[in-house]
């Protein structure tokens, strides 16, 4: 076994790491307050290839590793979690699908476009099927070569700036997973429009939107998979976007652990610096200790991807143990800066309410718990 990261990788972590700290981390306090990210930010995202990390080379991208994607999300969200999200929802449920699932035709047409920075959402969730994913309602009724679809999407991550949307549907009439498809459906088409812009707790950065769809119609070469497969290019896309929000709160917390340090050091009370009573210095170190643990389940999980193994139980603990190690990391950061973690001032404020989405969204706690279970309950 061996615990070191490969040239490659260190090279790219540390690149992303000088990027996060130059061009993102000196405007993420103010991408929060006001809930945008800068368009010059994205295009410079573009230029430096995040956009086309995941993307197998022969269309454009970079073809890295899932491990190198994980360091890559892990130093974009010590410097904003906003920023991070849109490029995990990009290079993993937004593009998976066509990239694994699409015509050789629909690859080579749109894959270059999105490694070049057209941005990509997933669309799957809705009004009455959030966990339950399997009862979405939005309808894709088949008319000679062309699908149409009707429904309404809720809490798309890039919704509003993105150009394609993998869009999950059912055919007329019917309930279950076994009717459900999955399309590449481009966002100008005449039908698709953004209804509404969630005003959210934290990610503020980031965009997320409802979409409507009204008689949009899309071709049926843009089906991803076969008639029916629709649920299944779900799950799979979501098994290694798993892994990137693993590492998106992991970076968050790392954001925190080194803000309480550093916090700890200067700030005196009762004669001695916070990190010299024993009660800080513990909650330290259980910081570290709980987020070690999950970073080394989340590289285990991206490395049985990359070796084309199965990853659905190791990807749903390590983002179990990830989210919630890193939410209790946040919360101790707050608590170590007493009142001062209360006040905007301090950035622990904005990591505590970025960190609590990494237990909800790709799958909540319970559902990843579910799936945990499924998986070690089967014959
Ligand atoms: N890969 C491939 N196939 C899978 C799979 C996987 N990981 N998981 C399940 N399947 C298959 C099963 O094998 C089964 O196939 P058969 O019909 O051949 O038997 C089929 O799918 C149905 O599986 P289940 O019976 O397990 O389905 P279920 O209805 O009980 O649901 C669930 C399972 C795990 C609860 C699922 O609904 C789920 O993951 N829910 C959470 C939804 C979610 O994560 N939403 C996130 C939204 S996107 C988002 O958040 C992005 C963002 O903004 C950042």
């Amino acid at each position: 076994m061996n615990f070191d990261f490969t040239e490659n990788q260190t090279m790219f972590r540390d690149m992303v790491r000088d990027f996060a700290r130059q061009e993102i981390a000196p405007i993420a306090q103010q991408m929060d307050e006001e809930g945008t990210m800068p368009e010059t930010l994205v295009d410079k995202m573009r230029e430096a290839g995040f956009f086309g990390l995941t993307f197998p080379e022969q269309y454009g991208g970079m073809g890295v590793d899932t491990t190198t994607y994980a360091l890559v999300v892990e130093e974009l969200s010590k410097a904003s979690a906003g920023v991070s999200v849109m490029i995990c929802v990009h290079n993993s449920v937004g593009s998976y699908p066509l990239a694994m699932y699409g015509s050789e035709e629909i690859k080579q047409k749109y894959l270059p476009r999105m490694a070049a920075g057209e941005i990509a959402a997933f669309c799957v969730t809705e009004p009455g099927a959030g966990s339950d994913a399997a009862a979405l309602t939005a309808t894709a009724r088949k008319e000679g070569d062309k699908y149409i679809l009707n429904g309404g999407k809720i809490f798309v991550t890039n919704g509003a700036r993105a150009q394609f949307l993998v869009v999950l549907a059912r055919t007329p009439g019917t309930t279950g997973h076994k009717d459900i498809h999955a399309f590449l459906v481009e966002k100008d088409l005449p039908g698709v429009s953004v209804a509404k812009k969630e005003d959210k707790m934290g990610l503020r950065a980031s965009d997320t939107v409802a979409i409507d769809l009204e008689d949009v119609e899309v071709p049926a070469t843009h089906l991803l998979g076969q008639e029916g497969d629709g649920f299944k290019v779900a799950m799979s896309a979501l098994d290694g976007g798993r892994i990137g929000i693993a590492f998106q709160a992991l970076g968050i917390g790392k954001a925190c652990l080194d803000e309480a340090v550093k916090y700890a050091k200067v700030r005196e009370q009762f004669g001695k610096p916070l990190l010299h009573q024993p009660v800080i210095a513990n909650m330290i170190a259980d910081m570290g200790t709980e987020m070690e643990g999950a970073r080394l389940m989340g590289y285990r999980a991206a490395w049985l991807k990359d070796a084309g193994r199965p990853y659905t139980k190791e990807a749903a603990m390590a983002k179990v143990a990830a989210s919630e190690a890193a939410w209790r990391a946040a919360d101790r950061a707050v608590q170590i800066h007493g009142g001062y973690g209360f006040c905007r001032e301090y950035p622990v404020e904005r990591y505590y309410r970025d960190v609590r989405v990494t237990r909800i969204y790709e799958g909540t706690s319970e559902i990843q718990r579910m799936v945990i279970a499924r998986h070690l309950t089967r014959d």
